[in-house]
């Protein structure tokens, strides 16, 4: 017999505890994609509920995952290596999340940068003006409208 979607889900949210995922709305979106179920309204309030999030904070890491893993334009993911990030753990996220994200069909280039503006709920990922903040384990935009581009470490 089919498992129920509340089934794999409830999977995938025991695989996280055990992991003792520190990212764990981000994790269980890349989780459920890997399952082959869409993040759909049913999707997004199971996890809701389970994870004790807004169903829009869950709508919009859901979103940034989509455009993140789908979208075919030229831009890149912009990954802070600064100093705060550094000090929050930035290189063990991206060493657990770059996998996952890989295995979730990751095809865009990922840049590293110097600082995204949210340094205080950092490791920060960004594609365009919306930034995952894996401190927050939520995804804010920057609209500052004096930002700059950011300084890839890159030439
Ligand atoms: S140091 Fe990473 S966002 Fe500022």
């Amino acid at each position: 017999m089919d498992r129920t979607i509340a089934e794999i889900i409830r999977e995938i949210l025991t695989r996280l505890r055990e992991a003792r995922s520190r990212q764990p709305a981000l994790r269980a979106l890349i989780e459920v994609r890997l399952a082959g179920l869409s993040a759909d309204e049913e999707v997004l309030g199971l996890l809701a509920r389970a994870l004790g999030r807004g169903p829009g904070e869950l709508r919009r890491i859901a979103s940034w995952l989509t455009d993140v893993l789908d979208s075919t334009g030229p831009r890149s993911l912009h990954r802070c290596v600064s100093v705060s990030c550094g000090a929050k753990g930035a290189a063990d996220f991206w060493a657990e999340f770059g996998p996952c994200l890989e295995r979730a069909g990751l095809g865009r280039e990922v840049v590293p940068v110097h600082c995204l503006g949210q340094c205080e709920q950092g490791p920060s990922l960004a594609l365009g003006e919306r930034v995952y903040t894996a401190g927050a384990d939520l995804v804010v935009v920057d609209d500052r409208p004096w930002r700059e581009s950011p300084f890839s470490q890159e030439s």
